[in-house]
């Protein structure tokens, strides 16, 4: 059971808005702001051996965990809420995360539950928005992963939390289109209800081991799951559950003024720095040494041999979580890594998968 929560929300900044929130469970608050960020960058030795890094692995054989796979695991709710009969949340806050020039917006929304929507880190709730679609039935629901821990961002379970991109596009008759939930969502005023579904998914639940590695693969909102993993492992306090293992995030934003809660991720490294590594991909800013443009998975290509030897241990975990188009880069230098130790990339991703070592949710 979790006794407490360490990290707290800081409400509003210029574009946020929020009602009081009462009966938080906060033990020596640690002010979370979701501002502006800043790119951070860190000279990181490329080395061939996995020991050149900052932030590492114990090299201590830990405790075997014995694994349960995630599709058995008890107590794990799915579909309490079904769109006939959703469950009526109110929105406690919404902050815009990403910068002015950023392209394209990025809210961070706290909804009510009163605990009767018990989810577990990594699954997704589903929201229907308000009102009716072009033949006036109701709007179909739209899943959304959910962005804070199973507590809750104000520790007290009774909360839910999502991370929503803007969708606004131009059609081909040279329209501009909105896309109906996430408008309606980023759009939310404190006070106003919501309706929520679920919760669903179990494919991103997080490993049990305390001593895992986790490695976190995100593009933009995609970074949602993995938000929950880290205030889990590194903001909160629970009698069965000490995180002691390596969480390693790898994010992908388009600028710097995109990256989402970098604040956050920065305090976790400090308070954990042998536990907490995160590598930042900004596309549109950065390029590697060949002037490619920098995505996720080119960023990771510079970790290429330490990632692989991760991905040979019984305990790491892969998580994978944005846009569709990830899964593929990343596969391509995952097959030039596993042919250099005569490894066929697909049978050994299957293996990984089949023991819940590969895990992708992506959009
Ligand atoms: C499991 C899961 C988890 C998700 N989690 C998140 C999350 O955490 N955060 C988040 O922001 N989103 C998340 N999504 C996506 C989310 O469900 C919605 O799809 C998204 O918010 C868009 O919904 P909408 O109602 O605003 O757009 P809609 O009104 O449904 O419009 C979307 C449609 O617009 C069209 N379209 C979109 N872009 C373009 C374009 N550039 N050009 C032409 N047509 C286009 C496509 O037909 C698309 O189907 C998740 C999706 C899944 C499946
Ligand atoms: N559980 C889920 O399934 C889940 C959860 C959350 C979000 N999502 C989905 O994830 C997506 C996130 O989009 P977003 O708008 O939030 O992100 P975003 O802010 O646009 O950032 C996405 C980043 O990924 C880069 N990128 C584009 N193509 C890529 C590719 N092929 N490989 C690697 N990186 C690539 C983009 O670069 P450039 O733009 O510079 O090309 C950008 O830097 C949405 O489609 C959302 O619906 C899914």
């Amino acid at each position: 059971m979790a006794t407490a929560v360490n990290a707290a929300v800081s409400l509003p900044s210029s574009k946020s808005s929020s009602l009081p929130i009462r009966n938080h469970i906060i033990v020596s608050p640690e002010r979370i702001n979701f501002n502006k960020c800043f790119l951070y960058s860190r000279n990181v030795c490329v080395g061939r051996k996995v020991v050149t890094i900052k932030a590492q692995v114990t090299t201590e054989a830990p405790a075997k965990v014995e694994k349960v796979s995630k599709k058995n695991d008890e107590g794990v709710v799915v579909n309490k809420f079904r769109p006939k009969n959703p469950y009526i949340g109110k929105c406690l806050l919404n902050t815009k995360i990403t910068g002015d020039d950023a392209p394209g917006e990025t809210w961070h929304m706290v909804f009510t539950t009163e605990g009767e929507v018990p989810y577990r880190e990594g699954q997704s709730i589903g929201v229907i928005p308000d009102g009716i679609d072009k033949n006036g039935k109701p709007h179909k629901l739209r899943l959304y992963s959910i962005a804070s821990s199973a507590l809750g961002d104000f520790g007290d379970t009774k909360t839910v939390s999502l991370c929503v991109k803007r969708l606004v596009y131009t059609n081909d008759q040279g329209e501009i289109v909105k896309g109906v939930c996430s408008n309606f969502l980023c759009d939310l005023k404190p006070g106003a209800d919501v309706k929520i579904t679920g919760p669903v998914g179990k494919e991103m639940l997080m490993p049990k081991d305390p001593n895992a590695t986790v490695i976190m693969l995100a593009t933009g909102t995609g970074i949602a799951p993995f938000r929950s993993f880290l205030w889990k492992m590194f903001f909160e306090k629970y009698e069965d559950y000490k995180f002691k293992g390596l969480g390693w995030l790898f994010l992908g934003v388009p600028t710097t003024s995109s990256l989402l809660y970098k604040d956050e991720f920065e305090k976790m490294k400090e308070k954990a720095p042998e536990n907490f590594r995160v590598d930042y991909a900004v596309s549109r800013e950065q390029t590697n040494e060949k002037g490619e443009k920098m995505y996720i998975q080119t960023r990771m290509a510079q970790y290429a041999e330490e990632l692989w030897e991760l991905l040979k241990k019984d305990n790491t975990y892969v998580y994978m979580c944005g846009l569709k188009g990830m899964e593929k880069g990343i596969d391509d230098i995952m097959v030039s890594l596993a042919a250099r130790d005569g490894i066929d990339w697909t049978e050994y991703k299957r293996q990984l998968k089949k023991s819940e070592q590969w895990n992708v949710e992506v959009y």
